[in-house]
């Protein structure tokens, strides 16, 4: 079965689905993106991505390309034309089309594409625990809007690849890691502290990042909102990743500094399970 897109009120076979070459997002980086991962046929936090969508484009003065309700309407056709039961939709919203120039006309028409893709199905007890490396944080200074422009996430997740690790964690001015490359960071202390980064302008405050801190906060886990250093994740009882395609991923090794005895940790098993059953329960609402 050939996959198909949405391109623009049209759905398309994957392989001839074509914007313009004047599409700002091609030329610029002018867009936003989501990508929402299907567990079971559930969509996962689909609201929550809505909301953060609605509040990227705002951020950068892109109107809507149609109402919520369409885009809701248009996720689910995808998810049923291309069969999935397991994997994720993609979707990005330029600016629009127009004749190259940096400064934009605010009237242009934004444009809307969306991909569906199956993925294996993710295992909720079972996770292999991931090697991560750390790079410069070689961003712009709103990353709190999901936009298009990743040159600095690709470099880093390309070298993290190069180097056999699964994530490349950013790191800022001061010495505190910021992100990964596609996913936020954790740290659990020896006295048990969940810690992560609190959601500025600095990172991108992920949906998954979000709904962990729900289920922690509901587990009465002591959760602190501040930034860490490399040398604190080195040294600290547990290590995890998460993002809507890695879930909670425990991570046993730091730039070649091996965390506790390398194995996956209570907390981040946890989490994870947790994080399995609150997309379940969202499914039943
Ligand atoms: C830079 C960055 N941080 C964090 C995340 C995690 O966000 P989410 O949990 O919404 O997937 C992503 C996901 O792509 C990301 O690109």
């Amino acid at each position: 079965m050939s996959r198909i897109a949405y391109v623009n009120g049209q759905y398309l076979p994957h392989d001839h689905a074509e914007i313009h070459i004047d599409d700002r997002g091609y030329q610029f980086g002018d867009g936003i993106y989501e990508v929402v991962s299907i567990m079971n046929g559930h969509l996962a936090d689909q609201e929550w991505h809505l909301d953060r969508m609605e509040y990227s484009l705002s951020e950068l003065n892109i109107p809507m390309p149609m109402t919520r309700a369409a885009m809701k309407i248009v996720i689910g056709n995808l998810i049923r034309m291309n069969k999935i039961t397991n994997g994720l939709i993609y979707f990005q919203i330029t600016r629009g089309v127009m004749r190259r120039d940096h400064a934009f006309n605010a009237m242009l028409k934004p444009q809307l594409v969306m991909t569906a893709k199956t993925l294996p199905r993710l295992s909720k007890q079972m996770i292999d625990p991931v090697k991560v490396i750390t790079v410069p944080d070689q961003r712009w200074q709103r990353r709190d809007i999901k936009t298009l422009q990743l040159l600095p996430n690709c470099m880093a997740k390309t070298k993290a690849m190069e180097k056999g690790a699964y994530e490349a964690l950013m790191v800022d001015h001061d010495g505190l890691i910021t992100e990964g490359s596609s996913s936020n960071a954790w740290i659990v202390t020896h006295e048990g502290e969940l810690i992560t980064r609190p959601a500025t302008y600095d990172i991108l405050s992920g949906i998954t990042r979000k709904a962990i801190l729900d289920i922690a906060a509901k587990r009465n886990l002591k959760i602190v909102e501040r930034g860490f250093s490399v040398e604190e994740a080195q040294n600290a009882a547990e290590v995890f990743v998460s993002s809507a395609t890695s879930l909670v991923t425990p991570v046993y090794m730091v730039d070649d500094v091996k965390i506790g005895n390398g194995d996956t940790g209570p907390v981040a098993l946890a989490l994870r399970q947790a994080y399995f059953d609150h997309v379940r329960a969202l499914a039943a609402e």
